[in-house]
């Protein structure tokens, strides 16, 4: 098999595949083949990949020799034709945002690998892209927080007096919120939390921070893990509640996600308007509507002195580790689809590939998929 590795584009800086995983690659027995300076804003080199035993190639040439592609986000701009008839696509999909594209794939006869879909089993941990984002966004979020914040994160005792410790709200214990519970508290904040699921609550005391339980939480156990819309009572009583604990933080950290919907609204207006002025909000919900009322996707904002930051695509600020996990988790999906000689065996059968295969052989696969673009 040949795997072929695209260049990101836009203010995306990531690559799917550093040369060290092209490396372990190439021990499979698979060939690569590397878009030219694809790496560039991850700080590889085409001579850095050439040194780990891949080709270099111009755009079209690398779709034209790859059996599958690689790349971060999947690549809409190109034209659909210049894929060919089996070739293989694996990236993030975001189904809902694309589902033209999708439906073009699968007409064209490709197979599209989606990493937003690989299941959240034991099994396919090692291969969970979406749980290695999330950890560079919680990380990320809560230095950009400690960096806008007019204040210090930890407590200071010194000739002049002692000032007291930041204090953070983080939205959802996910992966991103319990990664910014650890860094917060790493650099000595008082750390509140607030989700829905009950399941949390042990490992956010374990972080250090401080559970804040809103009774009646709606909880499925057929949603995988995943938090469920809530009633409109609930709603109601968790944002009076978080508007108490809002108004005495210093920073609020936004990672509530419900999978396939709007985020939950948490942060009213109001609650904005009450807040201490130079209080930071960083929404990493903002792709999908924002935990925040206020919140603008990809910009800054400030009102009433409280800046509110609406950014989901941290990651792409990090390029250097988040393509690393990122190329990691991919040799890990590698492993259960490519045998000893080299050559690719997509197994349907197997509940990782059948999970992670939004269309293949002209048909729709992941349930997921069919689910989220209501195909019957
Ligand atoms: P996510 O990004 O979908 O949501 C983030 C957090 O927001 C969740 O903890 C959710 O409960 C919370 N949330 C949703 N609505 C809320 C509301 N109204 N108020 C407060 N909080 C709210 O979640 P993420 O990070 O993708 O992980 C969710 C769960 O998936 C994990 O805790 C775990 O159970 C499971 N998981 C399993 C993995 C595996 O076994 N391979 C890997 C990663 C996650």
């Amino acid at each position: 098999m040949i795997i072929g590795v695209l260049k990101e584009s836009g203010t995306e800086n990531r690559v799917s595949l550093l040369p060290g995983e092209v490396l372990v690659i190439k021990k499979m027995g698979v060939e690569v083949i590397v878009e030219k300076s694809a790496g560039v804003n991850a700080y590889a080199t085409d001579k850095d990949y050439e040194s780990a035993g891949a080709k270099t190639a111009e755009r079209s040439v690398v779709i034209s020799s790859a059996d599958m592609l690689l790349s971060v986000n999947p690549p809409v701009k190109d034209n659909i034709k210049t894929f060919r008839e089996g070739q293989i696509i694996c990236s993030v999909l975001n189904p809902q945002e694309n589902s033209r594209w999708i439906e073009e794939a699968r007409l064209q006869g490709l197979t599209i690998l989606a990493l937003d879909l690989i299941p959240r089993t034991t099994r396919a941990q090692s291969m969970d892209i979406l749980s290695s984002m999330a950890t560079v966004s919680g990380y990320k979020a809560v230095l950009e927080a400690a960096s806008m914040l007019p204040k210090f994160f930890p407590m200071f005792m010194s000739a002049a007096g002692t000032i007291k410790p930041a204090k953070v709200l983080i939205l959802g214990a996910g992966v991103a919120g319990l990664q910014a519970i650890a860094i917060a508290r790493k650099l000595g904040a008082q750390v509140e939390v607030f989700d829905v699921r009950s399941a949390v609550k042990e490992e956010v005391k374990s972080l250090g921070g401080k559970f804040i339980e809103v009774e009646g939480a709606k909880e499925d156990a057929a949603a995988g893990g995943y938090a469920v819309e809530q009633t409109e009572e609930f709603k109601k009583k968790q944002q009076d509640l978080i508007q108490q604990r809002a108004i005495a933080s210093d920073v609020v950290i936004a990672t509530a996600q419900i999978p396939g919907k709007k985020a939950p609204v948490l942060l009213l207006k109001e609650t904005v308007g009450s807040m201490k002025p130079g209080s930071v909000i960083i929404d990493l919900a903002a792709s999908t509507g924002g935990n925040c009322e206020l919140t603008q996707n990809g910009k800054t904002i400030i009102v009433n002195g409280v800046h509110i930051v609406g950014k989901s695509d941290y990651p792409a600020d990090m390029p250097s580790d988040a393509s690393k996990m990122f190329g990691c988790n991919i040799i890990n999906l590698l492993k259960i689809m490519v045998e000893k000689d080299g050559k690719l065996n997509l197994n349907m059968q197997d509940n990782i590939i059948n999970g992670t295969t939004a269309v293949h052989s002209k048909e729709y696969v992941s349930m997921r998929v069919k689910q989220m673009l209501n195909i019957q």
